[in-house]
């Protein structure tokens, strides 16, 4: 391993070189550590360097593509000694292209040539490999043991963003969130050093990791627990008869209420999804149709509403219904999806009276008059008895856990088909504006796994990590003074 020397000579030379000479620097580093590169303008580049958003391309200096532990700590080295910025890029699905830096000149280690998972029969631990995509997990785990741990529902997405920022998706209510499953973590830190985090070994650090993952090290290898997979599951929709605000805000008043006071049950998963098209309740109920049934009618009830669309399902079938795609054992180091979009998150309490009215208002007015792929998703999130906010506020760096303030979560998502127009920021802008202009600051925040790279570097490290903050910045200071593992809204270091 090459031993690192932080801010040496040559990375102060380096830091001001032309982008040639920083790109040959580092080309023959990784080329004596013997790290697999992808050659640039390859075909093979497109896929490595390109972007999942496609709205935001950047240009890195080189693209390492490990296959052991010791590749990706020789390509830290290489990264800290040059004084380049560097950032592991598992499922390459951050909105912000975080994984590729998030704007050009980054050394990124494209780890999805090590998507190994193992199940352990005894513990039914999994071990994961950082470049794992989450279908490829839960095909694992499910086809060796019949477990499962709660993650989002696209395949594609990979294991290190996703559940080192959260992980939210249909078990997610019964079960918490990704990150709520890791049990420990082989870490390669900025100096090159590689140590295990968790709860009894570097504790501070495991703290760390779980919400803010991106900002202290390289996860080289994961360990999950698992859960046993209910029998049975059941997919379900309710159309909301949500035309107008003055409908709208009745229902979502009801629905909230409903969710607040305890009623939702924990087999429950459910989210409002709202486009251009239809608003519905769509879910995943953890248990069979009759007892979805029985469980939903109250609801049924208070909205005026019908069940439709409701599927029996084993637990795969369940993670397909929801992943609108059959591919989903995805390890193809090919895989190439892309879109063009601009997305905003929120999480927030329980909604006053004057914010659902000009939050409706706006759906009604404004969203639905605008003609691009737009959608909104607001994930029954909390409530008394979600297992997101059973865990304590403080159990990990992961921001949103509070019974009281928690409840919605929200992605607002615009599509476009050809480039993004610059007169489009404004629309999802002015519907988080709706929420937040009538909300405290303790209220609500954002979600950096739907992460929005308008905002500043100040205001994002407040609005995704609120009450954490100061405790985050402290371990950077501790582990990445000279702020290796940097983007553009990454975690500062503490000032000494
Ligand atoms: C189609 C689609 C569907 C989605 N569905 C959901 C959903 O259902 N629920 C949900 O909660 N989110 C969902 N997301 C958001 C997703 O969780 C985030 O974008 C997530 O960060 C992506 O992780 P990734 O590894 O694929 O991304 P990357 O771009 O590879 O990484 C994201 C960030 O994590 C860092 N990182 C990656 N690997 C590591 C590692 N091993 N160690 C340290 N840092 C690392 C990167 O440097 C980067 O900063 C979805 C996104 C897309 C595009
Ligand atoms: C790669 O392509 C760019 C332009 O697309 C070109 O300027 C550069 O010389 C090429 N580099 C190599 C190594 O072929
Ligand atoms: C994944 O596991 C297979 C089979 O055990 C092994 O041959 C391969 O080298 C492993 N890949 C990585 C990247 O560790
Ligand atoms: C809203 O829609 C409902 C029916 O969908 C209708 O009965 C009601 O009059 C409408 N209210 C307003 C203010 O338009
Ligand atoms: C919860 O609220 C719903 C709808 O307002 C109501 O029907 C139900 O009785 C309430 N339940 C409890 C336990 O308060
Ligand atoms: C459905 O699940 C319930 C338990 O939640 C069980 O009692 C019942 O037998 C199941 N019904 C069928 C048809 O499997
Ligand atoms: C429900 O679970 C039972 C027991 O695992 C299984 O045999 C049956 O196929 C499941 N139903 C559906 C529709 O998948
Ligand atoms: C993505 O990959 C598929 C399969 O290899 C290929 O057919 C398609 O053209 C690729 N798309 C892009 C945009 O490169
Ligand atoms: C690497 O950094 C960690 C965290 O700052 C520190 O504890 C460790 O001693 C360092 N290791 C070496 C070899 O410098």
């Amino acid at each position: 391993m090459r031993l690192p020397i932080l801010l040496s000579a040559t990375a102060v030379v380096l830091a001001a070189a032309s982008p040639h000479a920083k790109r040959a620097a580092i080309d023959d580093c990784l080329k004596e550590a013997k790290v697999p590169v992808t050659a640039r303008n390859s075909t093979q580049w497109k896929t490595d360097a390109g972007p999942f958003n496609d709205r935001l391309a950047y240009d890195p200096v080189a693209v390492a593509i490990p296959t052991t532990v010791e590749h990706i700590q020789a390509a830290v080295s290489c990264a800290a000694e040059l004084g380049v910025k560097l950032n592991p890029k598992s499922g390459g699905h951050s909105y912000a292209s975080f994984g590729l830096g998030g704007e050009d000149g980054h050394l990124v280690v494209e780890l999805d040539r090590m998507y190994n998972v193992t199940l352990d029969p005894e513990t039914h631990i999994a071990t994961v490999q950082p470049g794992a995509r989450l279908g490829h997990i839960a095909t694992v785990i499910y086809e060796e043991g019949k477990r499962a741990f709660s993650h989002g529902t696209c395949p594609g997405v990979g294991v290190g963003g996703h559940s080192l920022h959260g992980g939210f998706g249909f078990s997610s209510h019964t079960h918490g969130l990704a990150v709520d499953w890791i049990t420990s973590a082989d870490v390669v830190l900025a100096n090159g050093s590689l140590v295990t985090a968790s709860e009894t070994e570097n504790p501070d650090l495991f703290w760390a990791l779980r919400g803010a993952g991106s900002n202290f090290g390289i996860v080289a290898s994961f360990r999950f627990k698992t859960f046993a997979v209910p029998q049975n599951v059941t997919s379900y929709e309710i159309n909301l008869p949500w035309s107008n605000s003055t409908n709208m805000v009745k229902g979502w008043g009801a629905l909230q209420g409903w969710l607040l006071n305890g009623s939702m049950p924990e087999e429950m998963n459910m989210r409002i999804l709202g486009n251009g098209f239809q608003t519905q309740l769509q879910g995943l109920y953890h248990g069979n149709s009759s007892a979805l049934k029985t469980a939903i009618e109250p609801l049924l009830k208070l909205l005026g509403a019908k069940l439709s669309n409701v599927k029996d399902y084993d637990w795969m079938e369940g993670f397909e219904h929801y992943a609108y795609t059959n591919d989903i054992d995805v390890t193809d180091p090919d895989y190439n999806q892309s879109e063009t979009f601009y997305s905003k998150s929120l999480v927030t309490s329980a909604l006053p009276a004057d914010v659902l009215k000009s939050v409706a208002e706006y759906w009604i007015k404004t969203a639905k008059k605008v003609t691009r792929s737009w959608y909104i998703i607001i994930d029954l999130y909390g409530g008394p008895n979600s297992a997101i906010t059973r865990v304590a506020p403080e159990a990990t760096s992961y921001a949103f856990r509070d019974p009281k303030k928690h409840l919605f979560l929200y992605q607002l998502y615009d599509r476009s088909f050809g480039a993004y127009p610059d007169d489009g920021f404004e629309f999802l802008d002015g519907w988080v504006d709706a929420f937040t202009g009538g909300l405290d600051a303790e209220q609500w925040g954002m979600y950096i796994n739907y992460a929005d790279p308008r905002l500043d570097r100040a205001e994002a490290q407040d609005v995704y990590y609120r009450q954490n903050l100061a405790r985050l910045r402290q371990i950077k200071k501790q582990v990445d003074p000279a702020e290796v593992f940097y983007y553009p809204q990454a975690v500062e270091p503490a000032e000494a």
